[in-house]
C-alpha cells in the first residue's frame, strides 16, 4: 500500500484530492500537510501535520517518521497573487520544487505528482486547441515558474530517473474552499454570489473564455496520471488537460437557468491582460492517446452540481 504524502492540502485542489486518495488507499496513508490548517473533513479524515514546504530538512523528517514514498505537491502561489508579489511567486513556486525534488531524489521516493498549468503558455501560443507541443512564452510570473517547473521536472526524470508525472490543469471549479488566488477564480466566486446576493462583479470582460474544468474531472486525471503505467507516460514534462471551455457571460448563462435574477456587472482588473496571454481552449489528445483521458463534466452538469452543493453548503 501506499504512503502518501500530499503537501499544499488545504488549498482548493487539496480539499477534494486528499479525501478521494483516503477513500482509495486508506485514510491512514494518506498524510495532508499545508502551513494552514485544511477543511474539516480533512482535518478529521486522517494524519495532518503542519509542514512549510519551503523548509527542506522538514520534508526530509516526515518523509522519514510516515514512510513515505508518494508526494503531491500542490503548494503554490497563484497567477493574480503572483503578479502582485512577483519576487516572492518565483521563490515559493520554484524553490518548493527543488525541495520536493532533491528531497524525493534523495530518499528514492518512488512516485511525485506536482502540477503545471494552463498558465504556462503566452500570448505568442496558438490559442484555438493548444497543442500539447507548441510555442511556450508565458509572460506572468506565475506562468515562467511553471514552465521551468516543468523543463525541471523532466530533467529530474533524465538525470535521476525520478517519476514525476504532472498535468497542465485549467482553471479549476469546485464548492469546498475558495479558489486560491488565481485569474480563473471568477468561475467559483460567481456561484457564491449568486446563491447569497444574486449579483457578482466579475474582473474578466464578458466575452473572454478560457479553458475549465470541474474538480472531479480534476481529481479523476490525477489520479489516473499517477496510477498509469511508467511505460505510457510518454510525456515527462506536463500532459495538457483541456476540459470545457466558456465565457464569465455563458457561465452566467447557465446559473440563470437556477437563478434568474442573477446579475453581473463587468469590471475587468489586471487579472484581464493575464487571461488574453492564455488559451481560449486546449487538446488533451496526448492524454487521451498515452493514458486513456477523456472528461465528462460539460458546462451544464458542472453548474448543476455547484448550484447543489453550495446551496447545501450555504443553507440556502
Ligand atoms: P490553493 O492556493 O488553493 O492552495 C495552495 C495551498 O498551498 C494553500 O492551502 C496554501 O496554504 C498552501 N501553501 C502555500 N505556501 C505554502 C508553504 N510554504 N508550505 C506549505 N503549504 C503552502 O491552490 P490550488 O488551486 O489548490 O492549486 C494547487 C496547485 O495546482 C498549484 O500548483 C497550482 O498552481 C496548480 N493549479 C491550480 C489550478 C486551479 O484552478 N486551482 C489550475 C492550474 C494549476
Ligand atoms: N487557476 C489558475 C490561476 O488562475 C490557473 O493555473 O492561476
Amino acid at each position: 500500500m501506499s504512503k502518501i504524502l500530499i503537501i499544499g492540502a488545504s488549498g482548493q485542489i487539496g480539499s477534494d484530492l486528499t479525501v478521494e486518495l483516503r477513500k482509495k488507499y486508506g485514510s491512514e496513508n494518506v498524510l495532508a500537510t499545508d502551513i494552514k490548517n485544511a477543511t474539516q473533513e480533512v482535518m478529521d479524515g486522517g494524519p495532518f501535520e503542519i509542514l512549510d514546504v519551503m523548509d527542506k530538512n522538514r520534508i526530509a523528517e516526515i518523509a522519514d517518521k510516515y514512510q513515505i514514498d508518494t508526494i503531491y505537491h500542490l503548494a503554490a502561489i497563484l497567477s493574480g497573487n503572483a503578479e502582485k508579489k512577483p519576487k516572492m511567486g518565483w521563490d515559493i513556486n520554484m524553490n518548493s520544487l527543488f525541495n520536493v525534488l532533491d528531497v524525493s531524489r534523495d530518499k528514492k521516493i518512488k512516485k511525485i505528482f506536482w502540477p503545471s498549468s494552463m498558465g504556462a503558455f503566452g500570448p505568442t501560443t496558438p490559442d484555438q486547441n493548444t497543442p500539447q507541443l507548441t510555442i511556450m512564452e508565458p509572460t506572468t510570473v506565475y506562468g515562467i515558474s511553471k514552465l521551468a517547473g516543468e523543463r525541471w521536472c523532466e530533467y529530474y526524470y533524465n538525470k535521476y530517473g525520478l517519476d514525476i508525472r504532472s498535468l497542465r490543469y485549467p482553471g479549476l471549479i469546485s464548492w469546498k474552499t475558495e479558489a486560491g488566488g488565481g485569474t480563473t477564480d471568477y468561475a467559483v466566486e460567481i456561484f457564491y454570489a449568486a446563491l447569497e446576493n444574486g449579483k457578482y462583479e466579475c474582473f474578466l470582460s464578458n466575452d473572454i473564455a478560457l479553458p475549465m474544468m470541474y474538480m472531479d474531472d480534476a481529481v479523476n486525471a490525477t489520479i489516473q496520471l499517477m496510477e498509469a503505467d511508467s511505460n505510457n507516460i510518454k510525456v515527462r514534462s506536463s500532459y495538457n488537460l483541456g476540459g470545457i471551455s466558456f465565457t464569465p457571460e455563458q457561465i452566467a448563462q447557465e446559473i440563470r437557468k437556477y437563478i434568474p435574477e442573477l446579475e453581473v456587472a463587468y469590471k475587468p482588473d489586471f487579472r484581464q491582460e493575464i487571461a488574453e496571454s492564455w488559451p481560449r481552449s486546449i487538446s488533451d489528445k496526448a492524454a487521451f492517446d498515452d493514458w486513456g483521458w477523456k472528461h465528462e463534466y460539460d458546462l451544464e452538469k458542472m453548474t448543476k452540481v455547484m448550484i447543489e452543493n453550495i446551496r447545501k453548503k450555504l443553507n440556502k
